[in-house]
């Protein structure tokens, strides 16, 4: 049994393979022809955050799965407050097939890991989201110019080291595709993620670029990618970043602009529009934001598929 965490726990032919498989399920799904693989298997959702994307397309993927799910939200479940997390990990192992967590801390998601039984999906922490980059990178091979191999691809994430710049980073390196992030000094990405990274590289063929010049950065992009510029719990910095980011590092018509005639738009959402990516592009024809959110349902299939399906515990016949 393999928990779904980090996409550093898992080689390149297997993050491909993944991937394919994202492809296989979506493919599948259109014709009406997806097997009910997780018939009346059940997915618990703990989320400590808010969540559009993550929720639904977990909760689509187990119906279409021919499973269920069940959404755990702080105040309905005892977590955090008279239960820790090893208690309920145990427990709802006990009764599910598959725990998929959103938690505000890392750290918390490996605990609940640790004492799982059943395969613990990664939903967002503070560090990543690896479910949102195999989803991402799978919405790259759709719209990527025809016969370009992945390794030739170059992804220029503008913005804040946000988890999921931190994930797309790690992923993109992993697969030998080239990154670059332009960010003002102080919010490019740690030390530490960067030697991860680099890494990366010298396995895969890919590179990595941090700089603070995102017209350079754009000038040969094959996707440019955003996120937001603070998140909760960042409240009190806002004034900073906004003094930080704007004008040079939004992403709109300007910028875009500076971009191969080819370069697609994409934002893991929600976004702020009109701060870190303005309308234009978010509502451009080469904007691709919402295929990234529809992929994230197939991803999610995928992810199930790949992490339940061969460990549903199912009653002797
Ligand atoms: N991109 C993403 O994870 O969206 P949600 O926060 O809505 O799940």
């Amino acid at each position: 049994m393999r928990h779904f965490i980090d996409t550093q726990d898992f080689t390149k032919a297997e993050l491909l393979d993944l991937i394919e498989l994202v492809r296989l399920t979506k493919a599948a799904d259109k014709q009406g022809a997806l097997p009910r693989l997780l018939e009346g298997a059940s997915l618990g959702m703990i989320f400590e955050e808010p969540s559009t994307r993550t929720r639904i397309s977990f909760e689509v993927a187990m119906t279409r799965l021919g499973g269920h799910a069940l959404y755990l939200r702080p105040g309905e479940i005892h977590l955090g407050v008279r239960e820790s997390i090893k208690d309920t990990a145990k427990v709802i192992s006990r009764m599910t097939n598959a725990i998929e967590a959103r938690m505000l801390k890392h750290s918390m998601v490996l605990e609940l890991a640790k004492y799982a039984t059943v395969p613990v999906i990664n939903g967002l922490t503070d560090y990543n989201h690896p479910t949102q980059v195999v989803c991402d990178v799978f919405t790259m091979t759709e719209h990527k110019l025809p016969g370009k191999p992945l390794e030739d691809i170059k992804v220029t994430f503008v913005g804040d080291t946000t988890n999921v710049c931190s994930s797309l980073m790690l992923i993109c390196t992993q697969l030998g595709m080239h990154f670059t992030q332009a960010a003002p000094k102080q919010y490019q990405a740690s030390v530490e993620l960067q030697a991860m990274a680099r890494k990366n590289c010298a396995a895969s063929g890919g590179t990595l670029t941090i700089t603070d010049d995102p017209v350079a950065a754009v000038s040969d992009a094959d996707f440019i990618y955003t996120d937001l510029w603070w998140w909760v719990g960042q409240e009190a910095e806002i004034p900073d970043r906004k003094a930080a980011f704007m004008p040079k590092f939004q992403v709109n018509l300007a910028l875009f602009s500076k971009a191969p005639a080819h370069a697609k738009m994409m934002h893991c959402l929600p976004a702020s529009r009109g701060v870190e990516a303005t309308d234009e592009v978010l509502d451009h024809p080469r904007s691709i934001i919402y295929d990234q959110s529809e992929n994230r349902l197939h991803t999610e299939k995928a992810i199930l598929i790949e992490f339940v399906y061969p460990h549903i515990r199912r009653p002797q016949q």
